[in-house]
């Protein structure tokens, strides 16, 4: 449960849901204690994008979203290309929703119960602006992180639209460095470790069960 949220220089930001244990042992921790982190481990998203960027984020899952905004936005992408669609349940679930226009980015929101954004699924303003781009013949790209029924519909989208896809499968991991195989994934080419080999695949190359 913990996505890089950002980094600069010497500072690292963690967003972490307290599930368990090791979560409530961090929340807990004091002011300068000192934690042991192993990392950065495995394949992330992509820092480049031909065309415009949809990024898109489910609950807790669009909280490292905010890194590779911020990443694009250096690597020189402009603002207008990068867009955030951002989905939850209710509106208590929609994470760092704020944080995204102040890059100066499009950020739409999508919330089941409507008590902000649109109401239904984060797909109903995704399609909307699939098709306007596709309308317009512009290239896209996606990029998505969150539940697994929304990365495998954003894959789908993708898929279908032959657009590239860039999804990341959120996996418990035990150790992290491709011992375990705790954190399998089916892909084209057969199993594979999130930890090592994603999380972020192409999204031609999952196989859903
Ligand atoms: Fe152990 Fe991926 S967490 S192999």
């Amino acid at each position: 449960p913990f996505s890089i949220f950002d980094a600069e220089g010497d500072r690292l930001e963690i967003v972490y849901k307290v599930v368990g244990r090791g979560t409530e042992a961090l929340a807990a921790a004091r002011v300068d204690a000192e934690v042991h982190a192993l990392g950065p481990l495995g394949r992330g998203f992509p820092v480049s994008v031909r065309g415009t960027a949809l990024l898109v984020g489910g609950g807790y899952g669009s909280a490292p979203l905010h890194l590779l905004a911020r990443r694009l936005l250096a690597a020189g992408v402009a603002a207008e290309r990068i867009e955030v669609f951002i989905g939850g349940r209710t509106a208590g679930d929609l994470v760092a929703a704020d944080r995204f226009p102040a890059l100066g980015l499009r950020t739409f929101l999508a919330t089941n119960d409507g008590g902000i954004g649109e109401k239904g699924f984060v797909t109903v303003p995704l399609d909307a602006e699939i098709a306007r781009l596709q309308a317009a013949g512009a290239p896209f790209e996606l990029f998505a992180c969150g539940p697994d029924p929304m990365l495998r519909a954003v894959a789908g989208r993708a898929v279908a639209a032959q657009a590239p896809g860039w999804i990341s499968m959120d996996r418990h991991m035990v150790c992290g460095v491709g011992a375990c195989y705790a954190c399998i994934q089916r892909t084209v080419r057969g199993n594979e470790r999130c930890c090592v080999d994603g999380p972020v695949f192409a999204a031609a190359d999952l196989v859903w069960e």
